[in-house]
C-alpha cells in the first residue's frame, strides 16, 4: 500500500531517495476488515477517555490462549500494558535485584540491549549458534552464564531477527535451566501468530510446566501480526501472584495506559476465527521463500529459513565491506544494519511488502552482489 501521508516511520526514513525501506518491523500490508470496524465502532462515542480493562479484552484473551495454544490461565494473570518494549523493560525493573544479571541470547532485537542498563542489572551476552540452516540457542554457554546472580533471562520466541520458532526440545532444555537456577523467564513473544511454516508451531514456554509459568512473564500482542503496530497494547501473563504485584507497580504510571481503540483492535484479533491470518501468513511465506530462493543463487550472502516473523537475517560478513548497510542503501535497499542487533556482518530483510516491491528489492540485492564480485575480478 502506498503509506504517503501518514508519516510512517519507515518510509519517512527514505523520503525523497530513491531506497527501498525494508528496516523497521512494521508492514505494507493492511490490517484486517474486522480490526478496523471494532476500532470504527468505539469511535461511535465521542469521548476517547482513560479506559479500565474491558471484560471483553480479558475474555478474547484467556480465550485466544487457550483455543490456540492449549495455555488455559486465569484472567487474573494478565496485565495490559502500552507495548511489548515497555513491558519487558519494566519487567526486569520489577524482578531485579542489586548487583544481578539479565542474560540474553544475541543477536537480539535492538531494545533489549538497553533493558539491563535501565534496570541497573548486568548484561550477559549468550550467541547464538548456527546449525545448518537455522540458528539455534547455544545450551553449553547458557548453562555456564544462567547462574543464580542471574535475576532473569530475556527471551525472544519466536525470534527477532533470525526467523526461528523454537522447538519443544530447546524450549524445555531453557526451562530446566531456568527452573534450576531459580530465575524468572521474561518471555517476548509478539511476534507467536507469524508462524510461516506449517513444519513449526509456537509454543508459549511458559505453557509447558508450572515449574516455569511460576517464575515467568511472558508478553503478548496482535499488534505485529495484524498489522497496527503504531496503536500500541500488549499484555503480560504473569501467574505468580508475587511477580505480578511488582510488575503491576512497575508498570503503574509508566505505561498503565491503554487506549480504548488500542483495546477495541486488540479484543477483535484477539476473537478472530477466520481465515485472515493463515491467508496473510501464507502471503508472507511466500515473500520469504522469493528471498530464500534468490539469496540461494547468490554467492557471499547467506540466509536461514524464516519459520516464524516477517524477517530475514541475512549473513554478508563474507562481502568484507566495511559496513554492508551503508554499501545497501547506496544499492537502493534499506535493510536494518546487524550491528543494532549485536551482531556486525548481518542484516535484517522486512518481508512485509507487497510482492512488487520485494521483487525490485530482489532485482536491486542481486545486481548488487554481481557488481561487488565484478568489481572485485
Ligand atoms: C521482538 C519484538 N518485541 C517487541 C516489539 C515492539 O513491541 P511494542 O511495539 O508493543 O512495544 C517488536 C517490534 O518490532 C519486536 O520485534
Amino acid at each position: 500500500m502506498d503509506r504517503r501521508g501518514t508519516s510512517s516511520e519507515k518510509w519517512e526514513k527514505y523520503a525523497g531517495r530513491d531506497i527501498l525501506p525494508l528496516w523497521v518491523a512494521d508492514m505494507d500490508l493492511p490490517m484486517p476488515p474486522f480490526v478496523l470496524h471494532a476500532m470504527r465502532r468505539r469511535l461511535k462515542h465521542p469521548i476517547l477517555g482513560y479506559t479500565s480493562t474491558p471484560q471483553a479484552a480479558t475474555e478474547a484473551m484467556v480465550d485466544w490462549l487457550g483455543r490456540r495454544y492449549g495455555w488455559r490461565v486465569s484472567a487474573q494473570w494478565l496485565v495490559w500494558v502500552g507495548g511489548v518494549v515497555p513491558g519487558f523493560t519494566l519487567a526486569a525493573q520489577a524482578v531485579a535485584e542489586a548487583g544481578s544479571q539479565l542474560v540474553l541470547p544475541v543477536p537480539a532485537y535492538p531494545p533489549f540491549f538497553r533493558v539491563a542498563e535501565r534496570a541497573g542489572l548486568r548484561g550477559v551476552f549468550s550467541p547464538l549458534v548456527r546449525v545448518g540452516d537455522r540458528w539455534e540457542m547455544d545450551f553449553d554457554d547458557l548453562r555456564a552464564k544462567i547462574t543464580r546472580q542471574t535475576a532473569a533471562v530475556l527471551f525472544c520466541n519466536p525470534h527477532n531477527p533470525t526467523g526461528r520458532v523454537y522447538d519443544k526440545t530447546e524450549l524445555t532444555a531453557l526451562v530446566d535451566l531456568v527452573v534450576s537456577t531459580d530465575t524468572v523467564l521474561i518471555s517476548d513473544e509478539i511476534h507467536c501468530p507469524l508462524v510461516l511454516d506449517g513444519d513449526h508451531e509456537h509454543i508459549p514456554v511458559a505453557s509447558l510446566d508450572s515449574s516455569v509459568a511460576t517464575r515467568s512473564i511472558t508478553l503478548f500482542a496482535p499488534t505485529k501480526a495484524y498489522n497496527f503496530p503504531g496503536v500500541g497494547g500488549a499484555v503480560a501473563v504473569i501467574p505468580n501472584a508475587g511477580i505480578r504485584e511488582r510488575f503491576e507497580d512497575a508498570v503503574a504510571g509508566m505505561a498503565s495506559n491503554i487506549s480504548p481503540l488500542a483495546y477495541a483492535a486488540m479484543t477483535a484479533a484477539f476473537r478472530d476465527q477466520s481465515q485472515w491470518l493463515a491467508r496473510r501468513n501464507a502471503f508472507l511465506a511466500g515473500n520469504a521463500a522469493m528471498l530464500e530462493d534468490a539469496v540461494g543463487t547468490l554467492r557471499g550472502v547467506e540466509t536461514t529459513h524464516v519459520e516464524g516473523t516477517f524477517m530475514a537475517w541475512l549473513d554478508v560478513s563474507k562481502l568484507g565491506l566495511a559496513n554492508p548497510a551503508a554499501y545497501f542503501e547506496t544499492r537502493g535497499l534499506g535493510l536494518a544494519d546487524g550491528v543494532e542487533f549485536g551482531a556486525p556482518g548481518f542484516l535484517r530483510w522486512n518481508l512485509g511488502c507487497g510482492r512488487p516491491l520485494l521483487e525490485t528489492g530482489v532485482e536491486r540485492l542481486t545486481d548488487a552482489i554481481n557488481e561487488l564480485a565484478t568489481k572485485r575480478r
